[in-house]
């Protein structure tokens, strides 16, 4: 099994087993205000689509294509088209999903496993490395070197169970330096070994930033997933909280962490915690004792519309059917979960449109509060 490093677990739990004891959470030094202007100017969303563009993104998860040939095709920021492939010696690449010759889009999104992409517009092809093999009349491009009209390469690397890219060819790639102290964490839970169950596109009538505060903090728990397991199984706002620079960790405490409280006994890793990611800039990792749900928030076409990325993965690799369709019938159900917070959501946006001079973030969402300053010093 795939977890947190058991020593940091017992500490981590301890400390929220505090927090629940006490009846309280962690909290940010003073109340935040901020402007409406910082969701819906269209420079301000200008400034940050440009610094995601020059920083380490996730692409996708090894655990998405780990055999040659596997290939997945996403829409990701500003409606910009990207293609993942494991090429065959199984080494990733990320492309531009546009072809050289007119530029339409090749692959339709999704997932599969093939070596060849033929473009649907005049049938040039392309090999799973990007290479240019085919062109249907040769003749026609004669003095056009085939070598240099391969797929169009971004930036990318490979590591801590992701594959990482940037959207801005001239930006280049250091995962290592962007991440910084974070690796580690990341490192320890081994992702490239989890399971990837299953995935969803949404389009999402919001800011990408007001979707993805509502997986910054658990205030909302009680009143938004009342109904739903997620609000079941977690003690509404009670918050660990760590900065990593820019990136973030939030912890939750799950109801079993109560019968640890008179009653000590051992426990395995974060049973009994949520251990959210905002690993900067757009991305979540939510992990649960069993998996975790990844999802990645991300602009649209303008500042009112954004998309969501959502995948399921499991924390072991697995065998039998029996197993993963148990998997695939719980990621089903956290749909529902989701659809709670995409519907206040897109509320908040249009709040925000409305005329509102601002909004107020509590000392008890200090993850969001971390969130909002982190964007305002990236986007200055
Ligand atoms: S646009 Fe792709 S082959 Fe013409
Ligand atoms: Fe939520």
């Amino acid at each position: 099994m795939n977890s947190m490093e058991q020593g940091l677990a017992e500490q981590l739990t301890a400390r929220v087993l505090d927090l629940v004891s006490a009846d309280t959470t962690e909290m940010a030094d003073a109340v935040l205000e901020v402007d409406a202007a910082f969701y819906t100017d269209e420079s301000q969303w200008r400034a940050e689509c440009e610094f995601m563009a020059r920083v380490p993104a996730v692409a996708a998860p090894t655990a998405m294509l780990r055999e040659p040939n596997q290939y997945v095709a996403r829409t990701v920021n500003n409606n910009r088209r990207i293609l993942v492939t494991r090429d065959e010696d199984g080494r990733a690449h990320v492309f531009l999903n546009a072809c050289r010759h007119r530029g339409a889009v090749i692959v339709a999104d999704g997932e599969g496993c093939q070596s060849r992409f033929s473009c649907p517009y005049h049938n040039w092809t392309y090999a799973s490395n990007g290479e240019l093999k085919g062109i249907p009349f040769q003749q026609g491009f004669e003095g056009m070197d085939k070598s240099t009209h391969g797929l169009l390469e971004l930036p990318s690397e490979e590591k801590y169970g992701f594959i990482w890219y940037t959207l801005d060819p001239a930006a280049g790639i250091d995962v290592d330096e962007w991440f910084g102290d974070f690796a580690t964490e990341l490192a320890q839970w081994n992702y490239a070994d989890f399971e990837y169950i299953t995935h969803r596109h949404y389009e999402v009538p919001a800011n990408w930033k007001n979707a993805l505060e509502a997986f910054t903090e658990f205030y909302h728990f009680q009143f938004v997933h009342a109904d739903s397991i997620v609000g079941q199984g977690t003690i509404s706002n009670v918050t660990g909280f760590d900065a990593f620079g820019y990136h973030s960790r939030m912890l939750s405490a799950l109801v079993s962490i109560r019968e640890l409280k008179d009653n000590p006994q051992p426990f395995f890793g974060s049973q009994h915690l949520g251990v959210i990611y905002n690993v900067f800039t757009n991305l979540i990792i939510a992990n649960s004792p069993i998996g975790l749900e990844f999802l990645h928030f991300m602009p649209g076409a303008a500042p009112d519309k954004g998309m969501l990325f959502y995948l399921g993965m499991a924390n072991t690799r697995i065998e039998d059917n029996a197993t993963r369709q148990g998997y695939e019938s719980l990621f089903e159900n956290m749909q529902k979960v989701v659809s709670e917070d995409l519907e206040v959501i897109t509320a908040c946006t249009n709040g925000l449109q409305n005329g509102l001079p601002g909004i107020v973030i509590g000392r008890n969402e200090p993850g969001t509060q971390h969130f909002i300053k982190s964007i305002q010093a990236a986007s200055q």
